[in-house]
């Protein structure tokens, strides 16, 4: 009977994940659609002033060619975020030092403007067994939306800590930026919500499933005007648990 339910619990969760995925795939279809059909309609003006010999031509020609340019930039963007997105379950894991990930990622954002990171960490070397590209993604993604958080105004601080809780290592990515509302809070991790003008709304659902998917969680904490802490555990990798030698 447990069996049984294991089976049954496994079926659900596939077909969870089944579903999840094909709102996900309606949802970037919408988004690509969304700008062709405008796309198209100025082409075909465009078309129309070539042939009626309109006057302000180059003028069209100019404006229409910018926003294509601009139209085609962003649907090349959406297809790489989900391409990364439909990436996801040919996972390489293996140990990696999670503390060489999270510099790396400080590296690529060191010369952000108006924003200090503090990284702090218990040890020296923290094994998880992950993808690690996957894993660099997340951090990407956290940090990415911790110095957007911040306000024009304030001088951002980003914090990274990293502890030790039993098995879990914990890392916790503090923002002092502008906090999520109440009424927003349970939305955060739906693919497409975003409160950007230029926003996916990918991040976080990547973010979750990613986590997820090396055994982890995540959830977050936040302060409107103040600022969030988005944590996340992922399992410890122990060495000796999975060759059996005890090295
Ligand atoms: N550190 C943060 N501080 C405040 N709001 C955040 C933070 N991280 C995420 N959010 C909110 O969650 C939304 C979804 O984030 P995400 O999935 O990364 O998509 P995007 O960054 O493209 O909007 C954001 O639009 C923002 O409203
Ligand atoms: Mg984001």
């Amino acid at each position: 009977m447990v069996k049984e339910l294991v089976r049954s619990v496994e079926r659900l969760a596939r077909s969870e994940r089944e579903s999840a995925w094909r709102e996900m795939a309606k949802q970037i279809a919408h988004e690509i659609k969304n700008p062709l059909t405008p796309m198209k309609l100025s082409v075909q003006h465009l078309i129309r002033s070539w042939n009626d010999n309109k006057e302000n031509f180059d003028e069209n020609l100019e404006k229409v060619t910018h926003t294509l340019i601009e139209q085609i930039d962003n649907l090349s963007f959406i297809a790489s975020e989900f391409s990364n997105f439909a990436k996801m379950p040919k996972a390489f894991n293996e140990e990696i030092n999670i503390l060489d990930t999270i510099r790396n990622t400080l590296n690529l954002f060191a010369n952000t403007e108006n924003v200090d990171f503090v990284f702090e960490h218990e040890s020296e070397e923290i094994l998880v067994f992950a993808d690690k590209e996957q894993l660099s993604r997340v951090f990407i993604n956290l940090l990415k939306n911790a110095i957007q958080s911040i306000p024009e105004n304030r001088h951002g601080k980003i914090g990274i800590s990293l502890v030790l809780n039993g098995k879990m290592v914990r890392t916790s990515i503090t923002d002092n930026g502008k906090g999520i509302p109440e009424d927003l809070q349970g939305k955060l991790f739906t693919p497409s919500f975003t409160t950007k003008s230029s926003g996916m709304g990918l991040g976080l659902s990547i973010v979750k499933n990613i986590i997820e998917s090396f055994g982890g969680y995540i959830t977050f904490k936040t302060k409107v005007n103040h600022g969030t802490t988005f944590i996340f555990e992922l399992p410890v990798y122990v060495k000796a648990m999975v060759d059996g030698t005890g090295r």
